[in-house]
């Protein structure tokens, strides 16, 4: 049987593995495809590199250009990352009739329509499972085996980096400064932590998972974006000490009449009880609601060598099956044209810790806010006495437009000297 020829772009942390699996399990690989797969040639930035596993010095290039184009190549994998080259490297191998499978979720949140229009007009496939948590199966089943149902919501810790902060954070009482220097320290956070700590890597998966949910197109600006970086450990600590814990998530969810849809990341506190509390370290789960389906979790590790790249060679499968069939799998599905509702139009809840003034009144004061915004008050407590007073508060589901606006009044009453803790609390609706 004539091999199949991959191309690789990229033999970092993912690409490395890809060899190797490709490598130790390539006569399970060729009978489930039914052709052998052969790699034509490895291209990385630095021949010199000294790398995780050997590679057949014949086969690395740093011509990544000449290679994706090549009449001999079938399949390019994409695991360089970044904006470009991967972007034209993508659409030029595309171009050509060749099918591709990247694992670049930042560049398919960014420009994902040329890509799959790139795969459209050269009859090719485009496959993307481990852009968006690793090894879990995610985008398949939304892709296809809830193709057939109408999904509300997709709500997950996306983010291994963040979720080990925080998990940290909660289980030790350290700052986040501390815990992020920890992660550092056993790798499970770059030396520049921004794509991760900020909020961007986990924005950038949201907008593919909305995508596929909602069957629209979402530009990666779109997703409303907060990170952990001002999360305090006052705040984990007053987190569980009422039953919660504090999460990055990454929240799509349709709105109630159906029309519209908002993707957002931003750490929220759920209650200790939530599947999602108890998702520890670096691991990543994602919690699907669809109309018949009912509720569906899919939990496992999110990043990582191996783990990622098994989900490049089960699309390499897949892949490798439809070239062989002369057919395609699943298009982008962008027809229902849902629009992004803006922030403001998130229905949540707020906790928020004031530092007040200890006198008869404040609480009707601060009572009487809410109300004037609509935003009714779910519990409310006093905490310490004189100078330590403080109200903490959690309210009902409201609109983001409203609770904000209550806040910045809020900010503004002489009774309220400081704001000591605010967060969204999700995960108990
Ligand atoms: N790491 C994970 O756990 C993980 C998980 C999910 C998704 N991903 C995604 O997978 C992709 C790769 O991640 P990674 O962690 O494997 O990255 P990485 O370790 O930094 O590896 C990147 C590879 O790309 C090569 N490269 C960079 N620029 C190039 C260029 N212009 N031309 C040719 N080769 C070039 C590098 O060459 P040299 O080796 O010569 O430097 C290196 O081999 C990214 O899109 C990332 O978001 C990663």
């Amino acid at each position: 049987m004539k091999p199949l020829r991959v191309a690789l772009l990229g033999c970092g942390v993912v690409g490395s593995q890809v060899i190797r699996l490709m490598h130790e399990q390539s006569a399970d690989l060729a009978a489930r495809v039914g052709a052998p797969l052969e790699l034509a040639g490895v291209a990385v930035r630095r021949l010199s590199r000294k790398r995780d596993i050997e590679v057949d010095p014949a086969l690395l290039t740093t011509d990544a250009e000449s290679l994706v184009t090549r009449d001999d190549v079938d399949i390019v994998i994409e695991v360089i990352g970044g904006i470009e080259p991967a972007r034209s490297l993508i659409v030029a191998a595309l171009s050509r009739g060749k099918s591709v499978i990247t694992a670049n979720k930042a560049l398919l949140a960014e420009d994902g329509g040329t890509l799959h229009e790139a795969a459209r007009a050269g009859n090719g496939d485009l496959y993307f499972e481990a852009s968006v948590a690793g090894a879990i199966p995610l985008l398949r089943p939304l892709r296809e085996s809830l193709a057939g149902d109408r999904v509300r919501r997709v709500l997950g810790i996306v983010n291994g980096t963040t979720n080990y902060i925080l998990d940290k954070m909660d289980s030790t009482g350290a700052s986040f400064l501390d815990a992020l220097e920890e992660a550092q320290t056993l790798g499970y956070a770059e030396a520049d932590p921004t794509a991760d700590v900020e909020g961007f890597d986990a924005a950038a998966k949201a907008a593919i998972l909305a995508g596929l949910a909602f069957h629209s197109r979402v530009p990666a600006e779109q997703v409303h974006r907060e990170g952990i970086t001002d999360i305090t450990a006052t705040d984990v600590a007053s987190a569980k000490a009422m039953g919660y814990v504090i999460k990055l998530l990454a929240i799509c969810a349709r709105s109630d009449d159906g029309r519209t849809f908002g993707v957002r990341v931003h750490p929220a506190m759920i209650p200790r009880t939530h599947p999602l509390a108890g998702v520890r370290e670096a691991y990543n789960a994602v919690f699907v609601e669809a109309e018949s389906a009912g509720q569906l979790m899919f939990y496992g590790k999110g990043a990582g060598g191996a783990p990622t790249a098994s989900a490049v060679l089960g699309d390499l499968v897949a892949v490798g099956r439809n070239r062989l069939a002369g057919t395609r799998g699943p298009e982008e599905s962008t027809y229902a044209h849902l629009t992004v509702h803006p922030m403001g139009d998130t229905v949540t809840r707020l906790h928020v810790a004031l530092d007040v003034a200890d006198k008869p009144g404040v609480l009707a004061r601060v009572a009487e806010l809410f109300a004037k915004h609509d935003v009714s008050i779910q519990t409310v407590r006093q905490e310490g006495q004189g100078d330590d007073a403080q109200l903490v508060i959690v309210t009902h589901r409201a609109s983001d437009a409203a609770l904000t606006a209550t806040m910045d009044e809020l900010r503004a009453l002489d009774i309220v000297r400081s704001v000591a803790g605010l967060m969204r609390v999700e995960g108990d609706d």
